[in-house]
């Protein structure tokens, strides 16, 4: 019984030994897990160790770059204040400009609008200046380089880009040292053309002149200057040789020849738009136009039947009317512009018959263009009879050389082109002395056929202006300088002020 009860204890225990040596495991068990997730631990321990050890160095650095972008943002801080007051400053300058720019434009208008009034004062009195000076007008006109002549221009300048009135050629010649010699010669005319100025720039100066036949003046324009200097182109224009052989060329040469239309046909058409334009005021024109040569001293009619230089042409002045009439020419009546243009035309082609082939006929010869205007006015009874007289006179060059001398005709053309021109010098000088001595002061008229036909445009009671032409070249200097101050002679001559031809019936 007591071994069963030993036997029983032993079982029993043998039970809880083995129950707690199961559960002695299992602690051991658990005691290996735990280990290792001890040791999994300090792992991560470490890890984390070097992560805050490194973060720690990130962080220094951080501060670091902290410090010196705070320090950077400072001094920028520091530049935007400096920056904005500057800014401040400008703008304060700016309006302070604007301001002092708003006056300034507003002084500059009030300027303009003085300059723009003098200038108006100016003209006036300059018109004033041109009455009591006396009725001649010198004009200057310089003529463009052609092609082939690039190269060769003398020295001209127009330093009065104002008036336009100087101009001042300087020439260049050497000493008898061999050293060289600068000239300067300075002119002053009523207005000097450029190269560059139109024959619209021209005619714009000449219409009020021109116009004026038709209040009864009696106008005379007189281009003069030596061979080849631009006083047919600008008399007659550009395009009437051309037309006269290329007529049927087409549009390029007819717009050319309209562009370039000289005085002429300039004048004539202005007298025909002014005479239409009176018409409603009550006044019925008529007009007649010749065109006369004089070559050698004998006068020939470019529009008439005859053969040059055979018949005998006379002048006559009716000293009532200041008419001037010449013996056996044609008068033709102008009833239209277009009309001109053919007669100069016929004109050309009749002297280009007549010319000699030893030198052009037209450069030794004068041509005067004359239309007479006569006026009556049905409303009011009042009359007006005016002419408008435009001379393309001869080459004004002074002929030197054997080779004139040699050539009797020519020589012949010379002496009658110098007498001529020295007469109608003459004629003007003497009229600037003409003084307190009034018409009975003598006038050398008749000295040469030009200075006769032209005497009623050149006495007291017309309007003269001369167009002095100028050639561009230096190998021309000496000439122009010659004709510069034969204008400069004619420019400070005085004829009286110009007094109308209207009469009242
Ligand atoms: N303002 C100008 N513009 C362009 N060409 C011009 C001008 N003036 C003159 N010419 C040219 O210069 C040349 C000479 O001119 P023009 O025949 O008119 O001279 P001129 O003084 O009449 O000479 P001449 O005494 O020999 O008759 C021509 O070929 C002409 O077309
Ligand atoms: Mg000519």
């Amino acid at each position: 019984m007591v071994e069963g009860e030993i036997e029983n204890v032993r079982k029993k225990y043998k039970g809880v030994v083995s129950e707690l040596e199961g559960e002695v495991k299992r602690w051991e068990r658990e005691g290996g897990r735990l280990e290792g997730e001890v040791e999994r631990m300090k792992r991560e321990l470490d890890r984390e160790r070097e992560t805050v050890v490194s973060l720690r160095s990130t962080l220094t650095d951080q501060a670091n770059a902290h410090i010196t972008l705070s320090t950077q943002n400072n001094i920028l801080q520091s530049q935007i204040t400096s920056l904005q007051s500057s800014l401040q400053t400008d703008s304060t300058t700016l309006s302070t400009l604007s301001l002092s720019l708003t006056r300034a434009t507003a002084r500059i208008k009030d300027l303009e609008n003085e300059a723009r009034e003098a200038e108006s004062v100016r003209r006036k009195l300059h018109n004033m200046v041109q009455e009591l000076k006396g009725n001649i007008r010198v004009f200057c006109r310089v003529r463009p380089v052609l092609g082939l002549e690039a190269g060769e221009e003398a020295e001209i300048r127009y330093p009065d880009w104002r008036d336009r009135r100087e101009i001042v050629v300087e020439s260049t010649s050497e000493s008898a040292m061999g050293q060289e010699r600068k000239e300067v010669y300075n002119f002053g005319f009523d207005r000097v053309f450029e190269p560059s100025s139109t024959q619209e720039e021209v005619f714009e100066e000449i219409s009020q002149l021109a116009q004026s036949c038709t209040d009864g003046y009696n106008v005379c324009i007189f281009a003069y200057g030596q061979t080849g200097s631009g006083k047919s182109f600008t008399m007659e224009g550009g395009g009437v040789r051309l037309s006269l052989s290329s007529l049927s060329r087409g549009r390029t040469d007819a717009d050319y020849a309209l562009q370039t239309a000289g005085m002429i046909p300039r004048a004539v058409q202005q007298v025909f738009r002014v005479t239409d334009e009176l018409k409603s005021k009550g006044w019925e024109y008529k007009m007649e136009g010749q065109f006369l040569e004089i070559y050698n001293e004998t006068i020939n009619d470019l529009l008439g039947k005859h053969e040059f230089d055979k018949k005998k042409h006379e002048i006559k002045h009716d000293p009532k009317t200041l008419r001037t009439s010449i013996t056996d020419t044609q008068s033709h009546a102008l009833t239209s512009p277009s009309q001109v243009t053919s007669l100069l035309l016929l004109a050309q082609s009749r002297r280009s018959v007549a010319a000699t082939l030893m030198n052009e006929r037209s450069s030794r010869s004068h041509s005067v263009f004359m239309l007479r205007i006569s006026g009556r006015n049905e409303v009011s009874g009042e009359r007006c009879e005016g002419s408008l007289n435009l001379v393309d006179l001869a080459g004004s060059e002074r002929l030197v050389g054997s080779g004139v001398a040699g050539d009797k005709e020519r020589l012949r053309e010379t002496q009658s082109i110098n007498k001529s021109l020295s007469a109608l010098g003459d004629v003007i000088g003497a009229l600037g002395e003409k003084g307190d001595k009034g018409d009975k002061h003598h006038i050398p008229y008749r000295n040469s056929k030009l200075t006769y036909l032209l005497q009623n445009s050149l006495s007291g009671n017309s309007k003269t202006l001369m167009v002095l032409n100028l050639s561009p070249l230096a190998a021309h200097l000496n000439e122009s300088l010659t004709s510069l101050r034969f204008a400069t002679k004619v420019n400070n001559t005085t004829i009286g002020t110009a007094k109308k031809g209207r009469l009242t019936s």
